[in-house]
């Protein structure tokens, strides 16, 4: 694969080292969206785009890392190690190092060179990707044999602590232990998962990428967080036994926290409906019920874009745009929002009409381009050489 020697290279250049070579993917989500801090469910899986890692071990204690396709060094002795403010890239990678350190794992320092097909800030987990892809590579080298789930935990931890989004366990989770041509079913309260098989007859998953970067995500983000645990602290002093919203249903929510707050309730009362539409829309997909399975993703958009705000104008127009087509089956905005792409469910053999007239008008209504990938359903985090 070119990118493999491309990456070869590069790091023959800088380190004159033989590294290895990690590769993790991007993920989707077919439904089920801010339902995993909320201990619900996902159904995500991983992508054919990844981010390509070389490592190598160093005997001394520095950190130096490149991001080839920025054109972008970064280096730092592990005596220092903190999150960096400007660049984001390098906290995906020094926050993995620091989970190694707070585990009490004795880390030398490390060459790195980065690359990825994944593209950023467009909701399709380019971060988890990378973070997974460092915390895999230097399990390997160190030989620390650690659990994939833990890694996933670490993974995530590196997201919460070097880029202060308080995400869940959906992306780490999909990256590491994707599994091809599969769904993961994933219940992030008991952290129980199956593989549900995704070979769609004549239908393919579309991505349409607004192109606006999701920026604002992160401080939204963790105020969504925030919003759901106010309404389950709000149950539970009212009822034993409420630990998340995953405990929580619509009537619980009309009793103690309509009542007090009609911004709160829209919030929650999202995510209780969202956890039912998962096991609902789970087994409309396990029946082959692909048209039911649909209604559930656009009931899914609605809810985001309505009751949980985090849609914006250009992921909304995309979904109005395909919701009376009869060759869509299913669309609605994918991952944290705010930007980033939709999720379609489209037959196959209309992809390339649908794509050529949305993308004249988007552009000219919205002033942006409009990008597309017809992804497919790969495997996790794996050791390429
Ligand atoms: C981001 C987070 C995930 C998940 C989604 C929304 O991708 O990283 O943990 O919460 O948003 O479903």
């Amino acid at each position: 694969m070119q990118i493999i020697e491309d990456l070869k290279n590069v790091f023959q250049d800088q380190f004159q080292a033989k590294p290895i070579i990690v590769r993790s993917p991007g993920r989707i989500n077919i439904i089920g969206e801010h339902t995993d801090y909320n201990e619900g469910f996902v159904l995500p899986a991983a992508i054919d785009k990844a981010a390509y890692l070389a490592v190598s071990l160093r005997d001394d204690d520095e950190i130096h890392l490149v991001a080839m396709d920025l054109n972008q060094k970064f280096s730092v002795n592990l005596r220092d190690l903190q999150p960096v403010g400007d660049i984001s890239w390098p906290n995906y990678i020094l926050g993995i190092a620091a989970q190694f350190i707070q585990r009490g794992i004795k880390l030398p320092g490390f060459n790195a060179v980065l690359t990825s097909t994944v593209p950023i800030g467009a909701g399709l987990s380019s971060s988890a990707a990378v973070e997974c892809a460092t915390v895999f590579a230097l399990n390997e080298l160190l030989q620390t044999n650690i659990e994939k789930l833990d890694m996933v935990k670490m993974a995530q931890k590196a997201e919460h602590e070097y880029a202060g989004v308080m995400c869940g366990i959906m992306d780490q989770f999909a990256s590491m232990m994707g599994k091809r041509d599969c769904l993961i079913k994933l219940d992030c309260r008991s952290m129980e998962y199956e593989y549900v098989p995704f070979k769609l007859d004549g239908i393919k998953v579309l991505l349409l990428n607004t192109s606006v970067k999701h920026s604002l995500a992160s401080s939204e983000y963790n105020n969504r967080r925030k919003e759901c645990k106010t309404a389950v602290e709000w149950v539970s002093e009212n009822m034993h036994g409420i630990n998340s919203l995953r405990d929580v249903t619509e009537e619980m929510l009309n009793n103690y926290v309509l009542t007090k707050d009609e911004l709160i309730d829209k919030r929650s009362r999202y995510v209780v409906q969202e956890i039912d539409r998962l096991v609902v829309g789970c087994t409309y997909l396990q029946n082959g019920n692909f048209v039911e399975l649909g209604k559930q993703m656009f009931a899914t958009h609605d809810g985001l874009s309505k009751m949980y705000q985090v849609s914006c104008k250009e992921l909304d127009w995309l979904v109005d745009k395909v919701r009376n087509n009869p060759d869509v089956i299913g669309a609605r905005m994918m991952g944290g929002g705010f930007g980033g792409c939709t999720i379609n469910l489209v037959k196959e053999n209309a992809i390339d009409e649908l794509v050529a007239s949305l993308k004249v008008n988007y552009e000219k209504e919205m002033e942006l381009p409009l990008t597309y990938y017809v992804s497919s359903i790969d495997n996790g985090t794996e050791l390429i050489t």
